[in-house]
């Protein structure tokens, strides 16, 4: 008889956001009449920039011409599109990243999901709490992170660093030293930035321990204050211990459209084994890239006209953030994030755990977010809000929020 991967089974209950979706069906099904507002999953509500729309319409065209087709896309993605994120993304911040070291994929959950098979079956891996569930998951379905204990919510093998109040959610130094760090900054689920020297001394501590750092900054667009860093490539050395994702979800709305990078830096080396020219082998064995007409898209993000709406996007929904946050503030609740961030963190009132809040505010409210526990032990007894709802639905959402 053949054996499964016995590391699958050992994932409690669904994933997330799968979770979520069950039961806010549930409740719609059990209340047909209930007009649930979703501000629960990071999920964009705003339609594509006509400058990605005409991108998009004419990388369709293309294809329909024998002297414009476009087959398989070459493994890393597109040259023109990598060139335009190395100088936009990187050169025009300082950073200097070659296109070589950018790999175009479908987006930043698969690479923060797949980036882990780089690396050695018994490697340490250390991540924040509360964390986005995939960078444990996939660590979990590798069998690097040992038994799972329901009573902790904890894996024995995975070095958990809190993130806390009294922290201001930015992790401290991890106590045992880890093989790989995962970091997400902006924060998701709590909302949180980091300062540029706070981060320095992360990448000190890797370049110290023989750490890499891999460095989520999915939610960079959200960034509005001077001294947070907007790539973890602008602190000294860290091309040498770190790995970057990005994604175009959160900025452009390419959450139904998919596309992403990793920027692996050729100083990323561990002995003789170059990181970029592995994450090229399997960039080439297991992917066949980005589809030509979303990479178009993607270059069309950086165009003066693409990079102006998609600004008008970021606004949007950071005067979602802003409703949210101030409204919520002002009913008495203590709130987090949304400043450098699409997501509000608050603190559950009453003595509720995050389900029971999820329930309460569900059932009376009619509103769906999503658990803090669900990412993790030191998320219990907080609340995430995603600012990604349309302005009806987030007004209406607080005034629902404000009749309880
Ligand atoms: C979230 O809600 O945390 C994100 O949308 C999930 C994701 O980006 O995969």
């Amino acid at each position: 008889m053949y054996r499964v991967n016995e590391d699958y089974l050992k994932l409690p209950g669904s994933y997330l956001f799968s979770t979520i979706g069950k039961k806010s069906r549930a409740f719609k099904e059990a209340h047909p009449e209930a007009d649930v507002i979703s501000l629960g999953i990071g999920d964009v509500t705003q339609p594509l920039v006509p400058a990605i729309i005409k991108a998009l319409h004419e990388a369709v065209d293309d294809m329909s011409r024998a002297e414009t087709f476009h087959g398989y896309s070459p493994d890393l993605g597109y040259s023109w599109l990598r060139e335009t994120i190395a100088k936009n993304d990187y050169a025009d911040r300082g950073c200097s990243i070659s296109p070589d070291e950018i790999f175009i994929s479908d987006g930043a959950k698969c690479d923060s999901g797949n980036i882990q098979e780089l690396f050695a079956a018994d490697s340490r891996i250390a991540v924040c709490d509360p964390v986005y569930p995939v960078y444990v998951d996939s660590n979990v379905m590798a069998g690097r992170t040992g038994s799972y204990d329901p009573e902790t919510g904890c894996w024995s093998d995975v070095i958990y660093m809190p993130c806390t109040e009294e922290n201001g959610f930015v992790a401290d130094l991890p106590k045992e030293r880890p093989d790989l760090i995962y970091l997400c900054f902006p924060n998701n689920p709590t909302g949180v930035a980091i300062k540029k020297d706070q981060l320095q001394k992360w990448v000190d501590y890797a370049l110290e321990n023989g750490c890499v750092i891999i460095y989520d900054a999915a939610y960079e667009a959200y960034i509005s204050e001077e001294d947070v860093p907007h790539s973890i490539y602008e602190c000294a050395g860290a091309k040498e211990c770190a790995i970057e994702i990005r994604s175009f979800s959160k900025n452009a709305g390419f959450t139904g459209v998919r596309l992403g990078y990793t920027v692996v830096p050729k100083a990323l080396k561990c002995g003789g084994a170059s990181l970029r020219d592995m994450w090229a082998r399997r960039h080439g064995t297991k992917y066949n890239g980005a589809p030509y007409m979303i990479q178009r898209a993607g270059e069309a993000c950086y165009t003066e006209e693409g990079r102006a709406s998609i600004r008008g996007l970021v606004d949007y929904y950071m005067e979602n953030a802003a409703t949210i946050y101030d409204g919520l503030k002002g009913m008495g609740y203590t709130v987090y994030g949304g400043v450098n961030s699409p997501y509000i963190w608050l603190k559950t009132t009453g003595g509720m755990t995050s389900w029971e809040f999820f329930d309460y505010l569900l059932k009376n409210a009619g509103v769906v977010g999503t658990p803090g526990s669900g990412f993790g032990p030191n998320g219990e007894g907080f609340f995430r809000l995603t600012a990604f709802g349309t302005h009806e639905n987030t007004q209406a959402a607080l005034k629902r929020i404000a009749a309880l």
